[in-house]
Order: C-alpha cells, then structure tokens, then sequence
C-alpha cells in the first residue's frame, strides 16, 4: 500500500493523505539554520546546534506522536468553522490535500469547504530563517471572509535545559512586539547576544506571544481560543511559554488567491551592540529590519525559492546516472544525496527519533558520512575533516562525539571505542581520491583543541593508526574498548544494575576482548595510509604500514576465521563471539562484509564462503539481519546488544547501515546479481509499495528494518539519520555501478546485474563531466575503456590538463 507516489521531475515526494503510518518528514536548511518539517507541518528549527540554539520547540514521544510545529489556522469568519491545511492539529475532513517534500522545501496544501491553501516552506540560501508563504484560493462563487492565525511555540534556546529545568523556565521568557513582527528575546538581557523573530507580511488585525492566552486555559494545538472567537488578545508574555501568532483578516472575491508570508528568523548582534537606545533594554533592530523586509517581498521570496532550486540541481548534477532500474536511478540521482547532505548537516543529533540533545556529531559517524556527500560540498568536507581531527585526542583515540556550536568534543556517550579513530583515515583518503587536495595533509591540527599541540593532519593519521597497534590483544588482534562500530557490543562493560548507561560503565580493564571487526577495518585504512604516504614520497613509513597491515592479516587469518566465516570477537574471557561453537550470535554480518571489503580472502576462498553463509544465514526478503540466532537474553558479558528484544536494532535487527558493506563484498568478489539484489531489498523506493508494513518514509533510509525474529518483522525505525545513507550511496554509486574516484583518475569497474545491457553515467570529476556509457558485450565485470575516441589501457580514466571539460567514456564490459 501506498500513501503517495514519485514526482521525479520535480524531484519531489508527493504525499496524498496525512495519516501516513508515521510522520514522514524532510529537513529545510543546508547551512546554518535548520528545520524538521513532517507531513503536516510538525517539527522545529534551530541554529547550528539542535539542542544550545533551539528555535522553537517540540515534545518528542508525544501523543499523537508528532504534536507541535508551523500551523496555520484558517477561519471561516461568516461561519466561525476552521481548519489546518495541513490537517493537523485541527485534523478536519481535508480535500486534495497534498504534501510535496522537496529539496530542501516542503509545500503542503489543501481544500476545505472551496478555500484552498498551499503553505511552501524553506530556508533560503546563506540566511538564518525560515519563509512559510502561504497562498490562498477561494474557490467559492461568493466573497469569503477569513481569518489567518500563524503559530509557534519558542523554545528557551536550550533544548535540554527547556525540557527539565521548570522552576526557573516559566520566569523568564521575554517577548516585544512591533507591527507584524515578534522578537523572542529571552536571556538576552544578560549572555546571549542573539534573537528569534517571528515576521508577517501582512498588516495585523492582532498577536499572541503568551500560549496560554493564544489557547486558553485546559485546550491544546487543535482547538486555541484566539482561533474558535476569531480574535487574538495581543498578549505580552512575562514568563511561562512564549509563542508567535499573527491574526490576518482575508476577504477574498471568487477565484482571488492571496499570498501572506511569514518568517521565523534567528539573528545575532555585536555584543557591544545589543540594544537601541543604548541604555536601554530593547533590542537594536536596525541590522535586521532590512532583511525582514527584504524576505517579506514575494518577488524576492520567489527569487530565493529559484536559487535554492539551482543549488540542488548543481549538487545532485554532479553524478547522474540512466540505468534499467527505477529505484537504482531515483534513489542515486535524487533521495539518496540530499539524505546524504542531512547527515553531513545534522550527523545523528536531530529528527523525529533524535531528539536533538542526545547526541552531537559523532566522530565515527561524521567521518563515515563523508563517503556520500564529499563529491558534493568538498570545501565543506575540507573544514568537517579538519574539525573532526581537532577533536582527537593525544593517544590517537577521539572523543567519540562534538557539539558543532563550540566544535568541541564531549565523552558525554562515552570514549574508548576502539574503532573511532581509524575513521578519519577513511574519511580522509575518500577527500582525498575526490579531490586531490593534498594540500590539507599538511594543515596544523591540535589535538583536543589544545593551542600549542598543532601537528600536520598526516600526522593525525599516523596517531590513528597507532592508536591500535598500542592497543592489541592475546591474538593480535585489536582489544575491543568500549565498542567498536556495533556499539552494542560491550564486552568490557558488565552492567548489572538498572539504568546504568552501556556507554560509559565498564567493568573490566579491557585487556582481553579484541574485535576482529576493527581487525579488517584497521586493515582497510592502513592501506588507506600506506597509499598516502607513498604518494608524498614517504616510502619507508609507507612499507612500515603495509607490515602491520600483513601482521594483522595473518592474526585475522590464524585468529579470526571460524571455518565458514569471519568470527566476530573474543570476550573478556577469551571465548569466541560469532562462531559455530556459540549457542546464539553464531554469525554476524559486520566482519563478513568488513573484511571482503578490505580484501581479506579474495586471494583465496574465504571471502566467498563468508558471503555464502551471510546468504544462507542471514539474508531475508527485508535485508540482512545483523546476527544469528538472536540472542534471547541478556548476556551479562555482551552488554547492550542482548538487552533488545529478539529482531530489533543490533540484536538481529536488519541494521541497514552495514548491509551496504556486503553489497561492497559481493561486488569485489565480483557476483553483481547478489550485490545489486542485496541493494533492492532495503531500498526505500524498492520498498513504497509495503508502506503499510515499512512505515518509515519510502524516500530515505532508515537505521533498521525490524528483523525476521521480531514480531514486526519488516517493519522500519529510526528513518533520515543513519550512516546506511552514505554506505549505500557509496556501494550503489562506487561499487555496483563501478564509478569510483581514485587518486590517477575516474577508476571504471562496473559489477552490475548479469540482465543489465548497461546503463549512462554522467559525473563531474575535478573540474571536467565524464560522459559514461556502460555496454555489456559480455557476461563479465572485465572493462575496456574508450576515452574520446581513444583506446586506453587499464580501467582509469586518467586525469587530463586538457582544456575541454567534457570527456566521453565509452565502457565495454566482457
Ligand atoms: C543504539 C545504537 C547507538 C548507541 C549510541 C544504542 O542504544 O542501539 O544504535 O549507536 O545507542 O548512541
Ligand atoms: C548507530 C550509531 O550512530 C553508529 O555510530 C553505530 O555504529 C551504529 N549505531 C551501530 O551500533
């Protein structure tokens, strides 16, 4: 069953009833200024940071579930009936309605009673607000007389602090008004040099700024008092909860169609200039008013929309592709980038399962998410890499998230995963190969952000990779820490008792458990390095990583094999996780996929049997699920992963973050038809026509697909903040399609479905547009390449000086 459907020439998702299984959401912002938007206008915005520059705010776990956001109240005023365009919160018999999630944008709109109204929402380029322009139509053929109430609820600007601490909150909210626009202006009489506002370009017939004049006493969202008399008690909030409501009387002839704007805007002034008069306790407009008045003007709102529109169509521009698959195009050409840009923008801090205090920007994460959207916003991925590095600590270890306001980092989910810092050699390499700015190796990084401790970046990745090397177990292998990329898996931690977080308690010193999965990712980026430093002319460093990279090989080979496939672990007491001899958690997929991927078995059998059993084992119809059997109790000695019920999140949950990892494995194992199906079975578009059962948004990915041990089995959680959306766009784009940027040129090596005649690729590629046409002539994966005309040996597209800056690439695949 479907709620909606494709629009792909406008690269849009319409949504054509409101009651979707679960609010099904898009992000507007793509700088500095952000906002959550859901299918009928839920959500918030903030500033940089989700929880220290709250904009407005909203109640997670609520019921319904998602209550709260940039209503709109039209009123009827012959009658007194009213409505929400967007169905909720007043949740009327709506016709037409229609929700059309876009690039960056959202329109929602619909008819009720012949009044028709259509609200697009987005945040211009390079500005710190957010335009709702609504349009509205009376279809009716006699004159209607309307009332329009805008709201919102302010937040105090910390998130967390909002939610808890009551006793001073309700004290201090502080509001001013002037004609069409209200400054929310609480705490900025002491610290804070910064303000929300709330404008309309309409004149007013009146305001509220205090909720509970806007609702009345014992009413919620779907019912407020201003709206249902028609009237707003232009009240001033001293304390309790402000808000912003515009009243604007409409009266519209038949067929007449008015546009109102409104915008919510976050604007800072110097701190010696805060307010106007000086001794005053105003605030000092004079910066502002300008760029209200220049966002109330339709004619530049249109402009803005235009150049929003341009922007996107630059970035997903950059890699296109044509192939016989629907959902292969759309997803590469269309969902899959622009979820990639909210997870670079927002790595897992805010949506509808992230409640925006929880979890800043993680290192691991934020390094991984590169991997989708470096081609896009490289300067952007420049300054991110730099960022991310000056968090690491001295030990080579990082802490394992930062807050982007203070770009400082914070052990508030713990430290000592052991995986963290070889992500950044990843992340760097990936920059590296897109961008060939060699350049940032020699960028003077601190560590921890301490003055004085700046080191080259390169340096930065020595200490990664030394971070393990000083840290290896019984078998050679990596000691676990705290956990690795399945941050569930605890095997040092030991909690018995409630409540006790299974990201900071640990019991154990750590000494014994190792994880094989950091065994083949330290494989991985240890390559990774070694290529780097030869490339610099470092050869002798360059050697001394390729050893340890074989040394680790050989313990993967002697230690972490269990006879058909990788094991995944040994814990604090040396015993083996992910083996045969295990009564649950016998396999996982994590090591299976991460060490095919980094060439562990391809010379000989092993990288197949391992892909084989993962097929046998742990392939469903909804994805692969991330272990077998499910463990079916708690595990003292395995922590988290054995607290979540059989087939949910890591306990056998399809974890869709590292489904992409074996879809990696089959390629370079080179069976395309098992890669690409793998691809099919968690892909969003794939998956529209199961909605009922899915219930996540079919345009973006989720975190999990609930696995075949659950109750819900197929069933999706968790949807937009997930490294599933940079993994997957890294497999389908670098892997199955085979258009892979590497450091001598575009790299070519299709592993595409055997069915497939081929397919078109256009991607811009260091200043030039490669024109790709992919053929099969054969049933292989071998390629012969035609540059221009021209024969060229290998499967590189070398890199030109030549002045044209479209080259044709004509693929012969055999
Ligand atoms: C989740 C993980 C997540 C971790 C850290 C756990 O509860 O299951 O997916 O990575 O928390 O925030
Ligand atoms: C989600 C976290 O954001 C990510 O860092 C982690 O690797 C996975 N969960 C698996 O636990």
């Amino acid at each position: 069953m479907q709620y909606g459907y494709f629009d792909d020439e406008n690269r849009e998702y319409v949504i054509t009833r409101p009651d979707t299984p679960l609010p099904w959401i898009n992000y507007l912002g793509c700088q500095a200024f952000f906002g959550l938007i859901s299918n009928t206008a839920g959500g918030y915005s903030f500033y940089r940071d989700a929880r220290l520059r709250r904009l407005t705010r909203y109640r997670y776990n609520n019921v319904p579930f998602d209550l709260g956001g940039r209503y709109i109240y039209l009123r009827d005023d012959q009658s007194g009936d009213f409505w929400s365009p967007s169905w909720q919160p007043v949740c009327r018999d709506l016709e037409d309605y229609q929700c059309r999630h876009g690039m960056g944008y959202t329109i929602i709109g619909s008819r009720y009673q012949g009044m028709e109204a259509r609200t697009r929402y987005f945040v211009p380029l390079n500005e710190n607000l957010e335009v709702w322009e609504l349009t509205v139509t009376n279809r009716r053929d006699s004159v209607a007389e309307l009332s329009v109430f805008s709201s919102i609820e302010f937040c105090l600007w910390d998130a967390q602090d909002d939610a808890t601490n009551f006793q001073r909150n309700f004290s201090i909210g502080e509001v001013e008004v002037e004609p069409g626009v209200i400054y929310h202006k609480t705490e900025y009489r002491e610290r804070r040099n910064h303000f929300a506002y709330f404008a309309c370009s309409a004149p007013v017939a009146g305001f509220d700024t205090q909720r509970e004049a806007f609702l009345g006493p014992y009413r919620g969202w779907e019912r407020p008092l201003a709206v249902e008399r028609g009237s707003a008690s232009n009240s001033v909030a001293h304390g309790w909860a402000p808000v912003g409501s515009h009243h604007v009387k409409l009266r519209l002839q038949p067929g007449e169609s008015r546009r109102t704007i409104f915008l919510l805007g976050y604007h800072e002034n110097p701190a010696g200039r805060k307010f106007d008069p000086p001794d005053s306790q105003i605030i000092a407009k004079a910066s502002v008013r300008p760029l209200i008045a220049r966002y109330l003007d339709p004619a530049h709102v249109e402009a803005a929309f235009g150049a929003l529109r341009s922007y996107w169509c630059g970035l997903l521009g950059i890699c296109q592709v044509q192939t016989p698959d629907v959902h292969t195009d759309r997803m590469v050409n269309i969902w899959n980038p622009c979820q990639c840009m909210a997870t670079f923008n927002v790595s897992r801090s805010a949506s509808f399962y992230e409640s925006g205090i929880g979890r800043g920007l993680g290192f691991r994460d934020s390094n991984q998410d590169l991997l989708g959207f470096v081609h896009m916003v490289p300067e952007r991925a420049r300054e991110r890499i730099l960022d991310l590095a000056a968090t690491q600590l001295a030990s080579g270890g990082a802490y394992h998230q930062y807050q982007p306001l203070t770009k400082r980092g914070n052990n508030d989910i713990g430290s000592n995963f052991n995986d963290d810092p070889h992500w950044l050699i990843v992340g760097v390499s990936a920059y590296l190969k897109e961008t060939g700015d060699w350049g940032i190796l020699d960028e003077p990084v601190p560590y921890d952000n301490q003055p004085g401790s700046e080191q080259p970046l390169y340096a930065h990745l020595e200490r990664s990779f030394r971070y393990t090397l000083d840290r290896l177990g019984p078998h050679g292998l990596p000691l676990i820490g705290r956990a690795d990329w399945n941050d569930c898996l605890n095997l040092n931690c030991f909690s018995d008792t409630p409540g006790q977080s299974f990201q900071t308690t640990t019991n154990k010193d750590g000494n014994v458990a190792e994880s094989v999965f950091i065994g083949a990712l330290f494989v991985l980026a240890g390559h990774e390095l070694a290529d780097i430093a030869e490339r610099r002319g470092l050869g002798q460093d360059a050697s001394g990583y390729r050893a340890e990279v074989a040394r680790m090989e050989q313990a993967m080979r002697l230690h972490g094999w269990d006879g058909k496939w990788f094991l995944r672990a040994y814990d604090d007491s040396g015993r083996k996780v992910g083996s045969a001899e295990c009564e649950e958690g016998r396999i996982f997929i994590e090591p299976q996929g991460f060490a095919v991927l980094a060439g562990i078995g391809l010379e000989d059998e092993r990288a197949e049997a391992a892909l084989d059993s993962v097929g046998e084992m742990l392939a469903t119809e909804h994805g692969i699920v991330l272990q077998q059997p499910a463990f079916s109790r708690y595990y003292l000695h395995l922590g988290e992963i054995s607290s979540y019920p059989p087939g949910y999140k890591e306990n056998a949950g399809i974890f869709c973050h590292n489904n992409p990892w074996i879809m990696i494995a089959e390629a370079r194992a080179g069976r395309g038809d098992r890669a690409h199906d793998y691809y099919l079975r968690i892909n969003p578009s794939a998956r529209e026509s199961i909605s009922e059962v899915h219930r996540c948004e079919p345009y973006v990915y989720s975190q999990m697909i609930a696995g075949r041990d659950a109750p819900t089995y197929g069933e999706a959680k968790n949807s937009w903040l997930t490294g599933t959306a940079a993994w997957n766009y890294y497999a389908i784009t670098q892997w199955i399609l085979g258009i892979r940027p590497s450091y001598d040129g575009l790299e070519i090596a299709p592993v595409i479905p055997s069915g497939w005649p081929g397919f078109q690729a256009v991607r811009k590629f260091r200043g030039k547009t490669y024109h790709i046409t992919v053929t099969r002539s054969g049933s292989g994966n071998r390629v012969s390449l035609t540059v221009d005309g021209v024969p060229v040996t290998g499967n590189i597209v070398p890199l030109s000086n030549g002045s044209a800056t479209d080259v044709s690439v004509e693929v012969s695949l055999h």
